[in-house]
């Protein structure tokens, strides 16, 4: 088992230096050793990114359906590969094993193929965090067609959107999901959607909320009676490495969202190999990660990843407020959860509120907490490593993007040690690389610059859907031959990555260059403070100035407003230096933030500018309300 799983630091930088020199070799043990091939690549890696071209284990025919599940039915069929727990804890549970999963995807494979799907269709997923959602997303990989999973609380217009770009013939949704308190109309959304998509022929649905809904004489039919009367084998395809697995949309800084393309080996072989270290996971460990399949991590951290390995994983429908705050830690010690995988911005949601709501709990389960999908402020690191992992279950705060496919920097737990705000060291195979704005790289430690990517790795996107031009102008051509990841770093003394935030955050003040994410951190110190994002607004005389929004804590007691903006700017000065005062602090009871959780600044740019006359398309927030509550406290 050569590699696969790195037990000490001395062990890391052997296994690094070895990705690093030997890159083909490296990969190609990884791959032969730990999983079933229907026949051998002729060529490990071939790469130019000036084109780009990137292409792994060429020639090598495979189905990630069979390593998921078909050939864990040997030693582990009865094993729960998914835990699924409801919205509402008063419903059950249900556990599914490897062999139920196996029979399910196999009966939704074989209702796709019924209707007409083929190899390189794509389908597209509507649905809530059901069982149905990894059904239906294992059935496309086992027969070969292409998913685009849209998060369900997409609007129609967005839905409808990535349906025509990626060209879907079919949809699965459901009746209707359940998110807390409220149901929601998932079937009227896409009966809305689709009015613009006249290419969809048929749209399954699962039942969840048993609404009244519409169906389409033609077009709709529910979902369960036909894998009721549909066969429980199908068949995998057999497909090329570097055919499309998958197509995911993520928004782009400007324009509509781009559809990154995943091909089918590397991207097994990096999910797999990622999840086994990053999480420690041991054989009889319950893992959860608490994204929704709808985003990369609920992709490659709640379903390819776990399953590579024989997990179980855990698939959570509902939200961490209901029915109260002490929601995930009920789950956790329900079904003893051993890694927790979750967001910087739900811990800060969950540490405004009282301890209560975590005590009451027995964690002992827990073994490696996880964060993703932003920088993690200091505040929030020691709340979280000392309030859930009782200061004994390492943080691994990892980084990486859609179009990266798996995690590119984090430590590995009870290897590396940990530094809050420090996604410390990039994984085996990852050649990262500072570059400053003329394009020259940044060498030795202790500086900060655009982090980019010099090497090809297993998972990469390889295009954006019928896009190449876009892919090649987005990522390679920044800096001539490597991958510009849009984010902004700085390296340590020791060599260990902080990501300070995308590079367009970066806010250049009379000169200097200050990232948000520092600032925010400072500010999220004081110990009122529950949240805050700091934006760069023009200013005749700085070029920039800069402009907090700031959520308070609910204490219930009163604070003097200016006596607070005092203190905060204090802070910061202290932290950073005086330059990184904001010349604006605005207390609001919210950040606009998009469905995934990342504050929405194009809009805070905007307000902080004083021109609200074009806040651009706000529907597809999640607090759509709050915008208006800051624009008139302004
Ligand atoms: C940010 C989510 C700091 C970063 C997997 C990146 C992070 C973008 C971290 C990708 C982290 C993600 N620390 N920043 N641990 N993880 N980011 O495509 O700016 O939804 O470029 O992928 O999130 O977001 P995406």
């Amino acid at each position: 088992m050569s590699n696969y799983h790195i037990k000490n630091l001395e062990e890391y930088f052997q296994v690094y230096r070895k990705s690093v020199r030997e890159p083909e070799n490296f990969w190609q043990e990884v791959a032969e050793e730990h999983f079933v091939w229907r026949k051998k690549w002729d060529k490990v890696l071939k790469w130019d990114f000036t084109k780009p071209e990137i292409k792994w284990f060429e020639n090598a025919k495979l189905n990630i359906t069979e390593n998921c599940i078909d050939r864990h039915l040997l030693t582990k069929a009865e094993k729960t590969a998914i835990i699924w727990e409801p919205n509402d804890p008063k419903e059950k549970p249900l556990h599914i094993t490897y062999n139920e999963l196996h029979k399910k995807i196999n009966n939704v494979a074989n209702v796709l193929k019924d209707k007409g799907i083929k190899k390189g269709d794509r389908v597209c997923i509507y649905l809530p965090m059901i069982p149905e959602l990894a059904y239906a997303v294992l059935a496309c990989a086992r027969i070969g067609a292409i998913h685009s999973v849209v998060f369900a609380g997409f609007s129609f217009s967005a839905l409808a959107a990535r349906t025509l770009d990626a060209d879907c013939k079919m949809l699965i949704t459901a009746d209707g999901s359940f998110r807390g308190n409220k149901t929601i109309d998932l079937k009227g959304i896409v009966d809305k959607a689709l009015e613009d998509c006249p290419d969809v022929e048929t749209v399954l649905v699962a039942k969840r909320t048993g609404a009244e809904i519409n169906m389409k004489e033609g077009r709709d039919q529910w979902l369960e009676p036909l894998m009721e009367k549909a066969s429980d084998e199908c068949k995998p395809e057999v497909m090329d490495s570097e055919d499309p697995l998958f197509i995911l949309y993520t928004s782009g800084s400007t324009g509509k969202p781009k559809g990154m393309v995943h091909t089918t080996a590397g991207y097994m072989v990096y999910s797999a190999y990622t999840f086994k270290n990053i999480f420690n996971y041991q054989n009889d460990d319950v893992y959860w990660c608490t994204a929704d399949i709808g985003w990369i991590t609920g992709h490659s951290y709640i379903l390819y990843g776990p399953l590579l390995n024989g997990a179980t994983t855990v698939m959570f429908e509902g939200v961490p407020s209901y029915p109260d705050f002490g929601r995930f830690w009920e789950i956790v010690e329900k079904h003893k959860v051993n890694q927790f995988y979750t967001a910087p911005t739900a811990i800060r949601a969950l540490a405004k509120k009282n301890l209560e709501f975590v005590d009451k709990y027995d964690l002992s389960s827990l073994k490696v907490l996880g964060s993703v999908g932003e920088p993690i402020n200091e505040e929030a690191w020691h709340w979280y490593d000392n309030n859930i992992g009782k200061s004994k279950s390492p943080i691994v705060d990892t980084w990486w993007q859609t179009e990266t496919g798996g995690i590119m920097i984090s430590s590995i737990p009870f290897v590396t040690p940990t530094k809050p705000t420090f996604a410390t060291l990039p994984f085996p195979g990852i050649q990262l690389v500072l570059m400053d704005e003329e394009g020259i790289e940044i060498k030795g430690n202790q500086v900060d610059g655009r982090l980019c990517i010099k090497f090809p790795w297993p998972s990469m996107a390889r295009t954006i859907w019928r896009n190449h031009d876009r892919y090649r102008d987005t990522y390679f051509s920044t800096f001539k031959n490597k991958y510009f990841t849009g984010d902004g770093a700085l390296r340590d003394e020791v060599g260990y990555y902080r990501i300070t935030g995308r590079v367009d955050d970066v806010i250049i003040v009379s000169g200097h260059n200050l990232g948000t994410a520092p600032i925010e951190d400072a500010i999220n110190e004081h110990p009122a403070v529950a949240e805050s994002a700091v934006v760069g607004f023009p200013n005749e005389v700085k070029g920039n100035a800069l402009y907090g929004f700031v959520i308070l804590k609910e204490t219930g007691e009163k604070r003097d407003r200016d006596n607070l903006r005092k203190e905060i700017n204090q802070t910061i000065a202290d932290k950073i230096g005086p330059i990184a005062k904001p010349d604006k602090i605005q207390f609001v009871e919210g950040l606009p933030k998009t469905r995934s959780g990342k504050i929405m600044r194009r809009i805070l740019r905007k307000i902080a500018s004083g021109d609200t006359s074009d806040l651009g398309d706000t529907s597809t927030l999640l607090n759509p309300e709050v915008v208006e509550e800051i624009i008139k406290n302004r």
